[in-house]
């Protein structure tokens, strides 16, 4: 039978002898799979890990510094590099999805090497892929229809003729967070809901600025923080705001006002792969959409999205 701790004894001998003196670059996302992967990395081969974690400026509210903190108190040989601006420099005035994705697979890739150029010696390529990745990227991203291009899979440039190395592979998400608990992750990190790479990009519909991107993670700050004050955040499998490219009409005081909408999703799933909206509480819904329109300013009306996958997918993107 399967047990986190015999995977956890298992994976870092196998590493230990795939890897050998070798060195291995990984980037980290803040969050489950690339922290799982990156702690059982370093069980492994100790400093010859070295960890890249960018800010694309499409994080949640604070979340660069805070989990870089986190990284380093966990021990990682972890460097910090802030690309906002060139992401939001290689998003301007995109608004296809699928272009916007790949804008900042491509951006990523770039300043990723940038990176990986600067250390030397370094033969692999460490991802925190999990098996779902594995499975929606061959069934669907197929060769004729791309739904949504998963830029964590596939992504590896040529010029940069990595071996990859991939130790959640066949992991299911509530194992890799059993693998995490099994080596003493934090339960505050393990817990935290997916978040996709693009990040607040693929929920800024339409075209990107960083002024959307401020509203969004003022919003979505509140609905998550909202969500840990009334104890829901772990019952919730993901959750998130997304600012809609609608303007509707308000009244604030005796003034009419014309402002932005947002929605808010919450899921309940597996695996991503399929996932049911949740039936939030209405006095909760009351409370974070009264906190959303009197605090952020620009937004004057919240929906609740109401949709399963499938028909819809998660993100609107
Ligand atoms: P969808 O929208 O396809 O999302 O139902 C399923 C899960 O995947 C996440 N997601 C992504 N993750 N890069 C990622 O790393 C992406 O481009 C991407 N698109 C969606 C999404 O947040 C959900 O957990």
């Amino acid at each position: 039978t399967w047990t986190p701790a015999a995977f956890v004894d298992t994976t870092v001998a196998t590493l230990k002898e795939q890897i050998g003196d070798g060195k291995v670059v990984l980037g980290l996302s803040g969050g489950v799979d690339s922290t799982v992967a990156a702690i059982l990395l370093n069980k492994a081969i100790g400093g010859n890990l070295y960890c890249i974690f960018v800010n694309n400026g499409l994080l949640r509210k604070n979340e660069f510094e805070s989990v870089l903190h986190q990284y380093k108190d966990m021990g990682l040989n972890v460097k910090g590099v802030d690309a906002s601006e060139r992401f939001l420099e290689a998003l301007r005035n995109e608004s296809d999805p699928e272009r916007k994705r790949k804008a900042i697979g491509n951006a990523f890739i770039e300043v990723f090497d940038d990176e990986a150029h600067q250390l030397t010696g370094v033969d692999w390529l460490g991802q925190g892929t999990i098996y779902p990745d594995v499975i929606e990227s061959v069934s669907v991203n197929g060769p004729s229809v791309t739904i949504k291009s998963h830029h964590n899979v596939g992504g590896l440039p040529d010029f940069m003729k990595l071996k990859v190395v991939e130790p959640l592979r066949m992991l299911f998400k509530d194992e890799v967070r059993r693998v995490g608990k099994e080596m003493g992750i934090d339960a505050e990190l393990l817990g935290r809901h997916p978040f996709p790479g693009p990040g607040l990009a693929i929920r800024i519909l339409g075209d990107i600025t960083a002024e959307k991107v401020r509203i969004l993670q003022e919003v979505d700050a509140i609905f998550i923080n909202g969500l840990k004050k009334w104890d829901l955040y772990d019952q919730v499998w993901q959750a998130g705001a997304i600012l809609l490219p609608v303007n509707s009409v308000g009244v604030m005081g005796d003034e009419r006002t014309y402002e932005k909408v947002v929605a808010l999703r919450a899921v309940q799933s597996t695996d991503g792969m399929t996932a049911d909206w949740v039936n939030l509480p209405y006095e909760f819904l009351q409370e974070v959409s009264n906190h959303i329109i009197n605090r952020v300013k620009g937004v004057n009306r919240v929906v609740y999205d109401i949709s399963s996958k499938p028909p819809a997918t998660i993100e609107w993107e």
